[in-house]
């Protein structure tokens, strides 16, 4: 698999959106020989099956009692647990209590730190401009900042400087997970005092520092009456959590204060690189594919003029929606989903017995011909003016950037909205072009991301 992946990765690719067999050549390589049906794999001892049908995809996705997640390397708890990783019981008590703090109303308490965040990171491309109004920048480390900066003043309402340390941290650890995650994985390993197992444990208390300060001082403001502004996530968190041990009538009901911690540390790992990700391979694509970003602006400049984008407005938005579908599609920045059954399980007509692990790959059935026709790999958002359900023939769609079931993303609707506010911005001020050194290079570390950078260049409007 290594060799296969390294390969691979020596060199960029063509401009195409054909990439299964650059991101996931081993998959795919059986994926191919199995004419799409049920196939499975090894990771060491452990047998991994990938399902391809509807329905069992379906069934392994919805049964969420019988169907656990994978942690995989146990060091992989010091990066994200919380809800991602919580299971049965306590999975539903940690959903129930995070929603409120989801749900669509509560959003526009996020459309100004979308708004500042995007206006600030704006104003960096402007100063990088020369006499032509244009200049040449990867946006990566744009977006990532953006994304991070996000999370920071929605999760905490604080400075950038404690989110920005926060973050850079969990990058550095998820990239040594991701090293140990390629590689098999022996038991009682993460004992060895080697320099990643030593730095991953560093740096996982450096972040405990930081995110349990961050909320001493919230606890103690909102004690003292000296804060009541709920409008943070950390802020719903702590209220909804209030609320549940009050109805429940004693604390057992509600998260503990590990419980906090591992949710808002949760927040930074789930939310910042993939909608990072989503949004860089959006600005590739429209780059790309002039005339749908021709398109998009034109859509933008009809609802907003040059006035500030609102949630009403951007959520009228039905080109940009139709092209985030299809960006999704495409480039989903998760690309395999995994489950782990703790006990024999019929799926279908298979018998699997305690210790299968469950591969859903996202990637290649968004790239599948069957599923999506013959233009499978084309750019071509109009397959979802009538909505996802009626963007291919069959109707069963096996459409997961978001995952699907009781434990679909609960950030999705954030996550959107992020987007669209920050695109819509970005099209109202600026038009782009891929710059010549632009190299197609897409590969997985954890999320979908372009190898060799995203150079575009830039030009004001
Ligand atoms: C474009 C952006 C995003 C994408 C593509 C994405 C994708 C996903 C996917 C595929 C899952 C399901 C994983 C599985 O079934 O194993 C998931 C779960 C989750 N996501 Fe997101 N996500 C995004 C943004 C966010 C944001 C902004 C947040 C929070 C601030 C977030 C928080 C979570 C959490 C907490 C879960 C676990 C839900 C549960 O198990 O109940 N995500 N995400």
């Amino acid at each position: 698999m290594e060799q296969m992946q390294n390969e691979v990765q020596s060199k960029p690719m063509n401009l195409s959106h054909d990439i299964s067999s650059r991101v996931m050549p081993f998959f795919y390589k059986f994926w191919v020989s199995s004419h799409g049906n049920n196939f499975f794999t090894w990771i060491g001892t452990t047998p991994v099956v990938h399902v391809t049908e509807p329905t069992l995809v379906r069934e392994a996705s919805v049964n969420y009692r019988k169907y656990l997640k994978v942690i995989g390397n146990p060091l992989r708890k010091s990066l994200a647990t919380g809800l991602f990783f919580a299971e049965g019981d306590r999975w539903a008590k940690h959903r129930k209590i995070i929603n409120p703090a989801f749900h669509l109303e509560k959003l526009k308490h996020m459309e100004p730190s979308f708004y500042e965040t995007c206006s600030e990171m704006m104003d960096k491309w402007e100063e990088l401009m020369t006499g032509e109004n244009s200049c040449e920048v990867d946006v990566v480390p744009y977006f990532c900042s953006f994304s991070a900066d996000v999370i920071s003043r929605t999760a905490f309402g604080s400075s950038f400087k404690e989110g920005r340390k926060i973050f850079e941290l969990q990058k550095e650890q998820a990239e040594m997970m991701d090293k140990i995650d390629k590689s098999l994985y022996v038991p009682g390993s993460r004992f060895l005092p080697t320099r990643n197992n030593k730095r991953i444990k560093e740096i996982a208390q450096e972040v405990r520092a930081i995110i349990y300060s961050i909320i001493d001082k919230r606890v103690a403001a909102m004690k003292s009456g000296e804060i009541t502004s709920k409008d943070d996530l950390l802020g719903m968190l702590l209220e909804s959590n209030n609320k549940e041990i009050k109805e429940g009538g004693n604390k057992n009901f509600g998260l503990s204060n590990e419980d906090i911690f591992e949710e808002c540390k949760l927040f930074y790992f789930a939310g910042q690189d993939t909608t990072a990700y989503a949004l860089i391979w959006t600005m590739i694509l429209l780059s790309h594919h002039k005339d749908w970003q021709t398109r998009a602006r034109e859509e933008i400049l009809h609802v907003f003029g040059d006035k500030r984008p609102d949630i009403h407005g951007l959520n009228q938005l039905k080109i940009l929606n139709m092209i985030l579908n299809e960006v999704h599609r495409l480039y989903p920045v998760a690309t395999t989903t995994r489950r782990l059954i703790h006990e024999e399980v019929k799926l279908g007509n298979l018998t699997l017995p305690a210790g299968t692990i469950i591969q859903l790959n996202n990637l290649l059935f968004h790239h599948d011909k069957k599923t999506w026709g013959e233009d499978a790999s084309e750019f071509n958002p109009q397959r979802f003016s009538e909505g996802v359900s009626k963007a291919t023939k069959q109707g069963q769609v096996l459409y997961l950037p978001f995952g699907t079931g009781p434990r679909i993303c609960i950030g999705q609707n954030f996550a959107m909205l992020e987007m669209k506010m920050a695109l819509a911005m970005i099209l109202q001020r600026f038009s782009f072009d891929l710059s010549p050194s632009y190299s197609h290079a897409p590969q997985t570390v954890l999320s979908l991301q372009p190898q060799l950078g995203a150079h575009l260049i830039l030009h004001k409007l």
